[in-house]
């Protein structure tokens, strides 16, 4: 399969690799068909900045690409900015995927999109024009129901 550069450098060396411990957001998506998952944490600030963001992906290479360069193109955005950042942006930024790895960048819009739902859940917030994604799976520490605390660790 023929990969462009971007992609290669950000499969050998993703950026944003890890976990970010008491984040505002947090997003688990997955493929039902390729089987591949995907984290995004988020930290987000009072005035709506994403000031981190962080990835963990159990997938393929090009899912690992997106996840790397999705994180680095939500940095330093507002939330409102940050639903621009769809996978067409993120594949245009990797110079363009092969047909058959397009999902793989959907997955990271959609992982985003799934920290930032889960952001606004917890801070009692809608997003304008964000929508929940139905391969939203979850699997984060989601127990407290309804809390209206600001972040006190981090
Ligand atoms: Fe499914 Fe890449 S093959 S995310």
């Amino acid at each position: 399969m023929n990969y462009s550069e971007a992609v290669m450098d950000h499969f050998t060396n993703p950026r944003n690799v890890g976990e970010i411990e008491g984040a505002s957001g947090c997003g688990t998506v997955g493929n039902a068909v390729c089987g591949d998952i995907m984290r995004i944490y988020l930290d987000i600030d009072d005035d709506s900045v994403i000031r981190d963001a962080k990835f963990k992906t159990f997938g393929c290479g090009a899912a690992i690409a997106t996840s790397s360069m999705a994180t680095e193109l939500v940095k330093g955005k507002t939330v409102q900015q940050a639903l621009e950042v769809t996978n067409k942006a993120v594949m245009e930024a990797l110079d363009g995927l092969p047909p058959v790895k397009v999902h793989c960048s959907l997955l990271a819009e959609e992982a985003i999109h799934a920290a930032l739902w889960d952001y606004a859940e917890k801070h009692n917030l809608v997003i304008e024009g964000l929508e929940k994604p139905v391969s939203d799976i979850g699997e984060h520490d989601h127990h407290h129901g309804v809390e209206l605390v600001e972040d006190a660790d981090d």
